[in-house]
């Protein structure tokens, strides 16, 4: 079975820092709270640069941490839920800002547990001789879907790039991926708004309205809570078996960064030291799908994780979905 690697990853954090204390002149919060219950302390704001544009800045990063020129690039998959266009798609905008016209290009949506998925995917092309290297970026501007008169959703997300070349080698890889559409209402945001136009006018029929349509991003957050709690631990040790691995044989896992009590959790369930697993929410906050590669490009440049280390990443998030990757770095 064909092995993959991260011949290069980095990524883009925006310069505005969010301190928890920022909150507190428009919603009834306080650093106390927010601290305990989340583990965050700070959160990064894009102030409305592109989301293509975070993408671009981390993806020339890693393509230049790889070695690897442009033109061996031959796919581009790019992990975002806050698109800056429905169409054209992210991935677009990113080849064309890079230079790398002509290979296949495409967005993925499967929220926090997208660079887990496209990842995957990538292993699954290379497999199949469809690719040679792919770049995988993550890119989110949460920001701009956050709902800022909900206190205990805009609290938790940040905004922030990572990007990651992924190249084959000899080494074992083991994924289990998955989602259950059952919760998709505990974790939402629209993309397109109702609208009336002249057509609904011409045939006589009224405008369907959809009370479950919030606008900005809604999210159960007991729900999604008692999902993670459940999930987390599950498909980390779902892919160690897959893998034939015990926790002892892992050097490292970087969790998505949602809740530092989550993460506490699944260490407890599965008998795991937290020194195993690399945080780094309290400057971050939850990134959606950059929150993998963000933490993990950090756990590269801090020595955390090293080249040949066994690693688990795992991630959940609205759909709801789940992806944890077991792999050698
Ligand atoms: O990446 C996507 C995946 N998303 C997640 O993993 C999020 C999962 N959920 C969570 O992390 C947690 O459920 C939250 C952090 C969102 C909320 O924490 P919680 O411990 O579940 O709090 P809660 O909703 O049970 O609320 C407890 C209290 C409530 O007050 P009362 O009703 O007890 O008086 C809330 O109104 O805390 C209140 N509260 C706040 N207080 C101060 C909620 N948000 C805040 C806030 N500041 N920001």
């Amino acid at each position: 079975m064909q092995g993959i690697k991260i011949s290069g990853i980095a990524s883009y954090i925006p310069e505005t820092v969010i301190e928890n204390n920022d909150f507190t002149s428009f919603i009834e919060t306080n650093d106390e709270w927010i601290t305990t219950r989340t583990g965050i302390k700070t959160r990064h704001c894009a102030m409305n640069m592109p989301t293509w544009k975070m993408g671009s800045l981390a993806a020339r990063k890693a393509i230049e941490r790889s070695g690897i020129s442009g033109d061996e690039i031959d796919l581009i998959i790019c992990s975002t839920v806050t698109p800056d266009t429905l169409i054209p798609s992210t991935a677009c905008l990113i080849q064309n800002e890079l230079g790398l016209n002509g290979c296949q290009a495409f967005d993925i949506n499967s929220a926090c547990s997208g660079f887990v998925y496209a990842v995957d995917m990538a292993h699954k092309y290379i497999s199949a001789g469809s690719a040679r290297n792919v770049l995988v970026v993550s890119a989110e501007s949460l920001s701009r879907v956050a709902d800022y008169t909900d206190r205990s959703s805009c609290i938790l997300f940040g905004d922030g790039s990572a990007a990651a070349v992924i190249s084959p080698c000899e080494g074992k890889f083991s994924s289990v991926i998955g989602a259950d559409g059952s919760g998709a209402g505990f974790l939402r945001a629209s993309s397109v708004h109702p609208v009336t136009h002249p057509l609904f006018a011409v045939k006589g029929i009224e405008p369907e309205t959809d009370e479950n349509d919030h606008g900005q991003l809604y999210q159960d957050g007991k729900e999604v809570y008692k999902f993670a709690v459940a999930t987390l631990p599950r498909i980390i040790g779902e892919v160690l078996e897959k893998a034939g691995l015990t926790a002892d044989d892992i050097d490292s896992i970087v969790p998505h960064q949602a809740n530092i009590r989550i993460i506490q959790t699944a260490a407890s369930k599965l008998g795991l030291p937290m020194e195993k697993f690399f945080l780094n929410i309290e400057k971050y906050g939850n990134t959606s799908s950059a929150s993998i590669p963000i933490a993990l490009t950090e756990a590269v440049e801090t020595g955390f994780i090293k080249r040949g280390d066994k690693i688990v990443l795992a991630g959940f998030g609205a759909g709801l979905t789940y992806g944890a990757i077991c792999m050698e770095f």
